[in-house]
């Protein structure tokens, strides 16, 4: 029996006290942020932004903000071994350092944030150049993730003071990705639900979704998850923790490769997911592949959809479906050698749901990396 539940919209009248609108950017910490711009521009259709380093006066890193419709990426990396940076890398290999929220008042959203328990980061901060002013401010969430609070109304630059346009002669057409969709987060052991309560005290998020054990098990791995968006569903962080399973879930393999909590994938959105994966997959990225059988009955399951079922096979697309439509989705490889941090390319044809009816076939496929590397 599915345990699943998905709450009725909100109806409320009080005041969202963390208005947020949107994912402003994400930022990686990578061992060699050239070379990771180059992959993300070249297999993800990414758009040089803007660059700090040594040639801006910035001494001890380098940022290269890469851009896709409202999508932001900074790929950092540390100048020198004694370097903070250098230390996340060696301890977690590249990875999601920087979830940060657009704001409307970033000192607001640190002092909303900061009275109901959140621990500082970054304190609030006022940059200024020639293009006006971005104010920002941080706490951290699970891990050594945080969410840095970024407010740009006053700023008509690049990216924010410290940046210079980044200027290159290689511009790879985008793949059409179009804004980050959800951002998960894998926890330890019996840590999901004081993480759901962070999210719904400290941030004012609230839990939309909940999968238990049984919803996601195959035979062998095993998590639990809880969905948690803000007010406004414009920022969705699903919160997973292992379960146990016959073998070693997929979420403590990351846990012990990562080393610790971290994002485990990133969601994005297109309008044409055909079109995108194809792309994508010309350009080299890599998916997980569900065995050929899945596609046999997926329709019994979901319903008429609009696309021709072969071209959505043969790319190895998943299908799912809720109350208000369908979805489509799938789940690249890890794009580290860690078995770590993936993305998720989504299009949502009406439905708001995670394609809870793709976990079985998902995981089976997954189980099948996880055995390759002798980690179940
Ligand atoms: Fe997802």
């Amino acid at each position: 029996m599915s345990t699943a539940t998905m709450d009725a919209p909100q109806q409320t009248t009080q005041a969202d006290f963390l208005p947020l609108l949107g994912t402003d950017y994400i930022e990686l910490y990578v061992g060699n942020a050239k070379q990771a711009a180059h992959y993300y521009k070249t297999a993800f259709g990414f758009q040089s932004l803007a660059y700090a380093g040594p040639e801006t006066g910035v001494r001890d890193r380098a940022s290269y903000v890469l851009v896709q419709d409202k999508i932001r990426l900074v790929l950092t990396s540390p100048l020198n071994s004694d370097h903070p940076i250098a230390e996340h890398h060696r301890k977690h290999g590249d990875g999601v350092k920087v979830l940060a929220l657009w704001v409307d008042d970033a000192y607001d959203a640190f002092e909303q944030t900061t009275k109901r328990g959140a621990k500082v980061y970054m304190e609030p901060t006022t940059l200024t150049d020639d293009h006006g002013e971005v104010r920002m401010s941080g706490i951290h969430t699970y891990g050594e993730v945080v969410h840095v609070f970024v407010e740009r109304k006053n700023y008509q630059g690049v990216f924010m003071p410290g940046f210079v346009e980044y200027k290159s002669e290689y511009n790879p057409a985008s793949v059409g990705l179009r804004y980050v969709d959800h951002c998960v987060g894998n926890v330890g052991w019996n840590q999901m639900n004081p993480w759901v309560k962070f999210y719904e005290d400290v941030l004012g998020f609230r839990n939309i979704l909940s999968f238990d054990d049984k919803d996601i098990s195959t035979e062998y791995s095993a998590l639990m998850s809880k969905v948690m968006s803000n007010g406004n569903g414009y920022v969705k962080f699903p919160i997973n923790e292992p379960a146990e399973g016959k073998k070693k879930s997929q979420v403590e393999e990351y846990l012990d490769f990562y080393e610790g909590e971290g994002v485990q994938h990133i969601a994005v959105a297109t309008n044409n997911i055909i079109e995108t994966v194809t792309d994508l997959r010309s350009r080299g990225v890599e998916f997980l592949k569900v065995p050929g059988s899945y596609y046999d009955s997926v329709l019994d399951r979901v319903g008429k959809i609009d696309e021709d079922l072969k071209p959505l096979s043969e790319l190895g697309i998943l299908i799912d479906r809720d109350d208000e439509g369908y979805l489509l989705q799938i789940f690249t490889k890890p794009v580290e050698d860690r078995p770590t941090m993936f993305f998720e390319i989504i299009q949502r044809k009406g439905a708001k749901s995670f394609g809870k009816g793709n976990f079985k076939a998902l995981f089976e496929a997954l189980e099948l990396e996880q055995s390759l590397r002798g980690n179940l």
